[in-house]
């Protein structure tokens, strides 16, 4: 459809056209792999973005019901959890590390940032870990997707999308300390 609207519109047209038209969104994403295992994959959404009526670009993203909002305490921890559906989960404030019970991985949410926005979609399992490491209160909406429905997507990579992978060193003391207690109460029996 694009492609073909490209071509029939003047030449002078097109790197304006081209700047919204190829453009898509990329989410990092915590998913289930076939065994049910919690896992990030950086997906890309199927619908372009498109011109916004007064200025700038915007594409529809999801129709969402019940949104939450969750006040989590500064330097807290979940544990061992997983979302009841899959959702959009966005960080308005604060600071959120995201680790694994089987693999390395790590993801990193900065509030109040265009990485503040994930899907939660390990729905299957046992889930993630969620640490809080920040000295201030974060808050989060949860965003579900009505009917339990997750937008078209394309897996663009394994791992978290670019703008989650960078570490926040100087606000991390301890972080990560959750998993190893947890697993080494596992090994432990
Ligand atoms: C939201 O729901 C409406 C009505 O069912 C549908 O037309 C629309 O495509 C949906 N939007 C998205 C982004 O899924
Ligand atoms: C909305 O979400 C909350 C928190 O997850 C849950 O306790 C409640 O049952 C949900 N309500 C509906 C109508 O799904």
């Amino acid at each position: 459809m694009h492609l073909t609207f490209l071509l029939t519109v003047p030449t002078f047209f097109l790197p304006c056209i081209a700047s919204t038209a190829n453009h898509y969104l990329t989410l990092t994403a915590v998913t289930s792999d076939a065994s049910s295992h919690a896992v990030l994959e950086c997906w890309r959404f199927l619908t372009p973005f498109s011109s916004y009526p007064t200025t700038g670009i915007s594409l529809p993203l999801a129709n969402t019901s019940n949104t939450t909002y969750v006040v989590l305490p500064p330097r807290s921890a979940e544990g061992l959890h997983k979302p009841p559906h899959p959702m959009l989960f966005v960080l308005l404030s604060g600071l959120a590390h995201v680790t694994f019970p089987f693999n390395d991985q790590e993801l990193w949410i900065q509030g109040g940032t265009e990485g503040g926005l994930i899907v939660a979609n390990d729905v299957e399992g046992i889930g993630h870990f969620t640490e809080y490491p920040s000295e201030e209160e974060s808050v989060a909406l949860q965003l579900p997707f009505r009917d339990g429905i997750v937008l078209d997507h394309e897996v663009v990579g394994k791992g978290a999308c670019s703008r989650n992978i960078q570490k926040y060193e100087s606000e991390r003391p301890g972080s990560g300390g959750e998993k190893q207690e947890v697993l080494r109460a596992l090994s432990s029996g």
